[in-house]
C-alpha cells in the first residue's frame, strides 16, 4: 500500500523539471500540499499548473536553494500559509562536465555553491522550521552514483555529491531525536532536462543500458517512488542516514 500525504506540506526543490517535477506530482497525487522552488520559472510555472490541476494546493516560488534569504522568506510564507512544514525532498542541482585538471576555481565554486551549499542551506532552513514547530517528518536529498564512484570528468560535480551524502548522515544522527528522518538517494542514469543532451547523441540509450544490470534506464517516476518511499513513516521509519541507489545496478557491475 502506498503511504497517504494527505494534508502533509513538504517543499520540493528542483521542481521546474525531471525528478523534482515527478516528486511534485507523485506527493500532490497522495494528498501532500506541495511548495514548488526552482529558479527556471518556465518550467515552475507548468508544474504549478499540473498540480492545480490535479486540485492539489501549490506555493510556487522561482527561487534558488543557495540563497539563504529568499529560502527563510519561502519557509515563512509555507509556515503561514498551512501552519507548518513536514518534509522535504531537495532535487536541485546543475551539472558541468569537466575533469579534475580542466576545472576551473569559477566552476568548482559554482557547482559546490548550488550543489553542496545548497543542500546544506535548504536542509537547515526546513530542519529549524520544523524543530520550532514540533513537527515530525522526513528528508530525502538527491546525491548521485558520483557519490560513490569513480566517474571522469565530474570533478566538482562528485565532489558536491559525495558532501550531500556525508552531511545527509550527519543530519540524520542530529536529527533523529526531534522525530526528523534523513536519507538520501543515488540515482544512476535518470531520463531528465539533465541528460536530455546525451540521449539524443545517436546510440547513447543503448550505450547507458549497457552499463546497468538491468539494462533499462529510469525515470523520473521510479526516483519520484523512492523518495515517497523514504519519506513515508509507514513505508521506511526504521531508514536513517541510508543512500539508497536507485540506480538499473550500475554499482553493482
Ligand atoms: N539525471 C540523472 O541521470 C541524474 C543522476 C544522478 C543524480 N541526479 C540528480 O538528480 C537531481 C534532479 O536532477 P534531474 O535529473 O531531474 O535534472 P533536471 O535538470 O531535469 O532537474 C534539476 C532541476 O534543478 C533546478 N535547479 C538548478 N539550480 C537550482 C537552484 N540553484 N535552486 C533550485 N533548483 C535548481 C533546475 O532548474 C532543474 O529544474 C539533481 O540533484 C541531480 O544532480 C541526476
Amino acid at each position: 500500500m502506498s503511504t497517504s500525504f494527505e494534508g502533509k506540506a513538504i517543499i520540493v526543490t528542483g521542481a521546474a523539471s525531471g525528478m523534482g517535477q515527478g516528486v511534485a506530482e507523485l506527493l500532490a497525487e497522495r494528498g501532500a500540499r506541495v511548495a514548488i522552488v526552482d529558479p527556471a520559472a518556465e518550467g515552475l510555472a507548468e508544474t504549478e499548473r499540473r498540480l492545480r490541476e490535479a486540485g492539489s494546493e501549490v506555493i510556487a516560488e522561482p527561487i534558488s536553494v543557495a540563497d539563504p534569504e529568499a529560502v527563510d522568506r519561502l519557509i515563512e510564507q509555507v509556515r503561514s500559509a498551512w501552519g507548518g512544514i513536514d518534509g522535504l525532498v531537495h532535487c536541485g542541482a546543475i551539472l558541468r562536465y569537466a575533469g579534475s585538471l580542466e576545472t576551473d576555481l569559477a566552476t568548482w565554486r559554482e557547482v559546490i555553491d548550488v550543489n553542496l551549499t545548497g543542500t546544506f542551506v535548504v536542509g537547515h532552513a526546513v530542519a529549524t522550521s520544523m524543530v520550532a514547530d514540533g513537527r515530525k517528518g522526513g528528508i530525502v536529498n538527491i546525491a548521485s552514483v558520483a557519490a560513490v564512484l569513480g566517474l571522469p570528468n565530474l570533478a566538482a560535480y562528485s565532489a558536491s555529491k559525495g558532501g550531500v551524502a556525508a552531511l545527509s548522515r550527519s543530519m540524520a544522527i542530529e536529527l533523529l531525536p526531534h522525530g526528523i528522518r534523513v536519507n538520501y538517494i543515488c540515482p544512476g542514469f535518470v531520463e531528465s532536462g539533465m541528460t536530455e543532451d546525451i540521449l539524443e547523441e545517436e546510440g547513447a540509450r543503448e550505450r547507458m543500458g549497457q552499463q546497468t544490470a538491468t539494462g533499462a534506464i529510469c525515470g523520473p517516476r521510479d526516483i519520484a517512488e523512492a523518495c515517497a518511499f523514504l519519506l513515508g513513516e509507514e513505508s521506511a521509519g526504521y531508514i536513517v542516514g541510508n543512500g539508497l541507489m536507485v540506480d538499473s545496478g550500475v554499482t553493482i557491475r
